[in-house]
């Protein structure tokens, strides 16, 4: 299953299938970083429907995600079908830029790194949340035991199999933040973990020249 079908498939289900797999804190989560982001331009990456619209305040936001189904949905002014790795927009046109639950499925992390480098004003500010694996070793064994258990079944509980399984394949896509982002064109400022074990984690960096 491609993730374009994926998010094309669910995007009337998304909110809820997010909400559950997160337990209720998908909005928390997302808040940590957008709280830290700059005011001003702010480009939502992989936007989807627009769940996290409501805590951008009074922030210009520019909607991007290359499912139609997911910005259809998405109830902000500004939305353009494209995709992470090639952005259609000029150099340093925005203040920040916000990923939420987007690196997973992006086909190339370092091209994409390269475009929010290339977009982002001198000084701005670039926020990323995601789920992966807890940080140590043990307890990302076990947290790939537990999903590999919990998510088909919660998965066909409400008839979304599928995307489930297609969820714990990614889980396991990118190594750690610190890792992953080590050599991004921008300098990173601070990574963070939250949820339980610490499954989720979350990213700031910062455009220096
Ligand atoms: C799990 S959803 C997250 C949506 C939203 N950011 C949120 O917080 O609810 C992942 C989104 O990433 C989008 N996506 C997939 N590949 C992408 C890419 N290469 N560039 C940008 N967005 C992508 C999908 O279409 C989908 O809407």
């Amino acid at each position: 299953m491609s993730n374009g079908k994926v998010f094309s498939d669910i995007a009337g289900r998304y909110d809820r299938l997010n909400a559950v797999l997160s337990l209720w804190q998908d909005q928390k989560w997302r808040n940590t970083v957008v709280s830290r982001l700059p005011k001003g331009r702010l480009l939502d990456l992989g936007a989807g429907t627009g769940a996290a619209n409501e805590i951008f305040g009074d922030r210009r936001v520019v909607a991007l995600d290359p499912a139609p189904e997911m910005l259809s949905l998405n109830d902000g002014s500004l939305r353009v079908v494209s995709v992470g790795e090639h952005l259609p927009f000029g150099d340093e046109t925005f203040d920040a830029v916000f990923s939420a639950y987007v690196f997973r499925n992006l086909d190339s992390v370092d091209q994409t790194m390269g475009e929010m480098a290339r977009i982002l004003k001198p000084a701005g500010m670039a926020g990323i949340v995601d789920l992966g694996r807890p940080a140590g070793k043990m307890a990302s064994k076990l947290h790939r035991a537990g999903t590999s258990i919990i998510l088909p079944i919660a998965g066909t509980m409400i008839g979304a199999r599928n995307e489930y399984v297609y969820l714990h394949s990614t889980l396991d896509k990118h190594p750690p933040p610190e890792v992953l982002l080590a050599e991004a064109p921008l300098e990173l400022v601070d990574t963070w973990r939250l949820g339980p074990m610490g499954f989720v984690w979350a990213a700031l960096l910062r455009k220096t020249s």
